[in-house]
């Protein structure tokens, strides 16, 4: 049986790129320079029927317009802001993702950087590594037990949040609509910001959540507000951000994911008040691998001709 073509967007676990090396005819898009690129586009985009590609990037308007036989992008992850739902369901183009397998380490690592944050492990770890305990201590931190916590989305990511975050105090949520559950619900983010000390985004990036982080809510978040993302950078109006950490307008903040991945500003990362990490939520061994036997099965299903595990609405 003839193999079949699959570009390969960025790289993936080991596992997870020998899988698809085995199964399929992979072009590894992210391993070309721009003209082998080209190259690729002029000698197989005919026969390319399937992108696999990451949460975080997606696939191009353009370039998905230039695979006139794509059938499936299936994404690593739970996001699909990346991906062109009008035109992937113009074109009949299936659009999966693996839901569930990581809701429990995002959760966990928000939670971690919570801690990180208000507590300042980062900065304690980096003080004693460069031996400036033998003369002196570090300034005192803050409290995490007792906070009012507020969660923007409450989708499964956001829920297993409020389960962990429930350990420590109050939780409250906004949503779109209120949810079956047993936060308090408070119908605007802004509004959900004055009522809370820290306040996690765990929404889906669209139209109307971009930059919904802006100067209003930092405003309402306040001088003693911390504000934590694991969503998506587009959610957050990072000048704004920036701004109102230099003028002291919010307490901190502790980020996963930046508007420019993997750029990120060089005032994000010198501020003392900010506690940063790489896209590293979903990034554990087991639900790597979790991930992508929900890639592969995606894959199969297409190509079998089975209904999808992880199709998208
Ligand atoms: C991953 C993500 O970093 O699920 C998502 O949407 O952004 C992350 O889990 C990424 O997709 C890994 O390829």
């Amino acid at each position: 049986m003839p193999q079949i073509d699959v570009l390969q967007m960025c790289s993936f676990s080991e596992f997870l790129n020998d899988e698809l090396q085995a199964r399929f005819r992979v072009h590894r898009w992210y391993a070309l320079q721009e003209s082998e690129q080209e190259h690729i586009l002029r000698e197989h985009a005919g026969r390319i029927r399937a992108v696999v590609t990451g949460g975080h990037l997606g696939i191009s308007p353009s370039l998905m317009a230039r695979l006139p036989s794509l059938g499936i992008v299936a994404i690593n992850g739970v996001g699909f802001d990346k991906v062109d739902l009008v035109e992937s369901k113009r074109r009949d183009i299936r659009v999966t993702t693996t839901p569930g397998v990581l809701t429990d380490d995002v959760a966990d690592l928000a939670v971690g950087l919570i801690i990180s944050l208000l507590r300042g492990i980062p900065a304690s770890d980096r003080f004693l590594r460069g031996g400036q305990w033998t003369s002196g201590e570090r300034p005192l931190a803050h409290k995490v037990t007792g906070r009012r916590f507020g969660i923007v989305g409450l989708g499964n990511i956001g829920r297993a949040i409020a389960h962990r975050l429930s350990a420590f105090g109050p939780v409250a949520y906004c949503d779109v609509n209120q949810q079956p559950a047993n936060y308090i619900y408070v119908p605007s983010a802004i509004e959900l910001a004055r009522q809370s000390d820290v306040l996690v985004l765990a929404t889906t990036a669209n139209a109307s959540t971009q930059r919904m982080v802006g100067r209003p809510l930092l405003d309402a978040l306040g001088p003693q507000g911390y504000l934590i993302n694991v969503a998506r950078g587009t959610l957050v109006d990072e000048p704004e951000l920036i701004k109102a950490l230099a003028e002291n307008r919010i307490a901190g903040a502790a980020l996963d994911v930046f508007a420019d991945e993997p750029r990120v500003p060089e005032a994000l990362r010198n501020t003392p008040n900010v506690v940063v990490t790489p896209h590293i939520a979903s990034a554990t061994v087991e639900t790597r691998e979790a991930m992508a036997h929900a890639v592969l099965a995606n894959l199969d299903a297409h190509f079998a001709g089975k209904s999808l595990p992880g199709a998208i609405a």
